[in-house]
């Protein structure tokens, strides 16, 4: 079985902020209806300290009694809505053992259009924001038993969560963490922490090693039988890829910040009807462009994030129908079940669809 977590993002550089998800508000978009946002839940930052260069580690708590922080599986995200429109994910690093509480880690992008740099500048203790309940796309596989991870970076976050779990199941768990140096490393020292007989943390930093881990040479020294994981740049992700089917390791999982590229043929022109059975309303639609477009001019009711395919906000269940899937959630035999969509992204391949919307 060849396994594609639907989930986790990663970064295209280390310096590239770990938002799973992030969409900021573009001139000309079409608005969603107020029933479109998704529900909120409205958080107070409990703290806000660094963790690396550049990085800094927030804990949110309910910003009142009547606000219940609902449980989350580790490798889950949240979305930050911030006060400038602009809605941004991120891994949370705490344990998911921890109630009431999320921590999050947070890179400040370089090339930040205004989210991870908003975060940093303006985002302190006691400040109140709204933020998504967790999704999870990046789910840790826990009847394996062995999981190896590698992570790049600000990739540490979702890992460090799942490794809060094994360590609680009492399995065991192998960890690469590459960074380009020590101090670029968060979550490090938590990490070191938890090392022993359950987990083995292997480090590699570029500035020292004057080179790039070697990831090939890590993985061959595992089993077809372990889960592994990768979350971090593109090229590592990319260069794990590339090793585990190298190597004929078929459990694999990982996680994008950033579409993956899609070089398939345009979607056929023409129209299509899109049913939406909850409803039982009916649109014809144009073939050639992404399912949400149309279903936010029609009003639909209808949860989305990212807009690129990555974070799951919007994944939409298929009750009849071929869609033309192109986002880098679901796993290839998820998208050829037909199951289930990403609208945000995806498009109409039949003459007919039908939705549970
Ligand atoms: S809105 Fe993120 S996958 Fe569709």
């Amino acid at each position: 079985m060849y396994t594609t977590s639907r989930a986790a993002m990663s970064a295209s550089s280390q310096q590239t902020n770990p938002s799973i998800a992030s969409r900021a508000v573009k001139e000309g978009d079409p608005r969603p209806p107020a029933s479109a946002l998704p529900a909120t839940l409205l958080a107070r930052v409990h703290s806000v300290r660094p963790i690396a260069e550049g990085v800094v580690s927030i804990a949110l708590r309910p910003a009142s009694p009547d606000v219940g922080f609902p449980a989350f599986t580790a490798g889950s995200h949240i979305d930050l809505h911030l006060p400038n429109g602009m809605v941004r994910s991120y891994s949370i690093h705490s344990s998911s053992g921890e109630s009431g509480q999320y921590s999050i880690g947070v890179l400040r992008d370089r090339s930040s259009r205004g989210g991870s740099s908003w975060i940093h500048s303006h985002l302190k203790t006691g400040d109140t924001i709204r933020i998504s309940k967790p999704r999870n796309n990046f789910a840790l596989d826990e009847s394996a038993q062995r999981s190896v991870f590698i992570a790049g970076g600000i990739g540490i976050t979702p890992l460090l969560s799942m490794i809060h779990r094994l360590r609680q199941l009492g399995r065991n768990a192998h960890i690469l963490y590459c960074a380009r140096a020590r101090t670029q490393s968060p979550l490090l020292d938590a990490l070191l922490e938890m090392a022993g007989d359950q987990l083995t943390v292997q480090c590699h930093f570029s500035d020292e090693a004057r080179s790039n881990a070697d990831i090939k040479a890590f993985l061959s020294g595992f089993a077809a039988a372990d889960h592994f994981y990768c979350c971090g740049p593109s090229p590592m992700l990319d260069a794990f890829e590339a090793a585990c089917e190298a190597l004929g390791l078929p459990h694999i999982h990982v996680e994008r910040f950033r579409a993956a590229e899609h070089g398939e043929q345009p979607a056929a022109g023409g129209q299509c009807v899109v049913e939406l059975a909850r409803s039982g309303r009916s649109l014809t639609i144009r073939r050639d462009k992404p399912l949400l477009k149309f279903l936010l001019e029609a009003e639909v009711e209808i949860e989305y994030s990212c807009e690129e395919g990555v974070c799951g906000a919007c994944e939409t269940r298929i009750l009849a129908g071929e869609a033309d899937h192109r986002d880098s959630v679901l796993s290839k035999s998820q998208k050829a079940s037909n199951s289930a969509m990403m609208p945000c992204v995806s498009r109409c391949r039949s003459d007919r669809l039908v939705l549970d919307l």
